[in-house]
């Protein structure tokens, strides 16, 4: 996602996406719960995890995120109290919750945390109204795409020459009814 990109590359990330190939975790239970200022240099590594370079959040933009009040931001955690994924969205004054990033642990794939952690997003702004969710994905994102849409995100627009690296994005949009 570019929003934010502004901010987003004050420092060069000094961990990078590992390309091995992870097994999954052994089984465990998740709960849902605030992402804190405490968390922040947990969700940092993982967020670089998740994401390769340019495309992953520096420390400066997390702690600009969760530290803004029009910020919502959550994680999802192991029974061993660690962090699996994460889910960052900015509020406008236009009352559009906008998802500036999610991401979880390659071992932590495929069972249902993103969309969990989606599911208690909509929740979270229903409560304060919020008439819509948008977000932006790049085009060769398939995977995340496919997430949008299981959720109920569609495609509104594409974004021609999106991102940095000129690849283009769809913006995505869901009604909160
Ligand atoms: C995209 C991402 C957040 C999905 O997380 P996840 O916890 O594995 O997703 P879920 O298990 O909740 O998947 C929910 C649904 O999304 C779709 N989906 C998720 N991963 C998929 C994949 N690899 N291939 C196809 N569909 C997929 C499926 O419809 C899935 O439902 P199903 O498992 O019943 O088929 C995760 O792959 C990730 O962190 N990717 C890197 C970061 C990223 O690209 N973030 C999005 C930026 S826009």
């Amino acid at each position: 996602m570019a929003v934010l990109e502004v901010i987003r590359n004050f420092f060069v990330p000094l961990v990078s996406r590992e390309d091995t190939v992870i097994g999954p975790a052994p089984p465990t239970t998740y709960t849902v719960h605030p992402l804190t200022n405490s968390d922040l240099d947990e969700v940092i590594r993982l967020n670089f995890r998740c994401f390769k370079n340019g495309e992953n959040y520096t420390k400066h933009t997390f702690s600009y995120l969760l530290t803004q009040p029009n910020a919502l931001c959550y994680k999802a955690v192991t029974a061993e109290d660690r962090i699996a994924g994460f889910l960052c969205v900015l509020v406008g004054n236009d009352g559009t919750g906008h998802i500036t990033t999610i991401g979880v642990a390659p071992e932590h794939r495929r069972r249902g945390l993103a969309e969990r952690l989606l599911g208690h997003l909509d929740q979270m702004l229903k409560e304060r109204s919020i008439a819509s969710a948008v977000l932006e994905v790049r085009v060769g994102n398939t995977t995340a795409q496919s997430l949008y849409k299981t959720c109920g995100f569609t495609i509104l627009q594409r974004l021609s020459n999106y991102y940095t690296d000129g690849e283009d994005g769809f913006l995505m949009i869901k009604a909160l009814n």
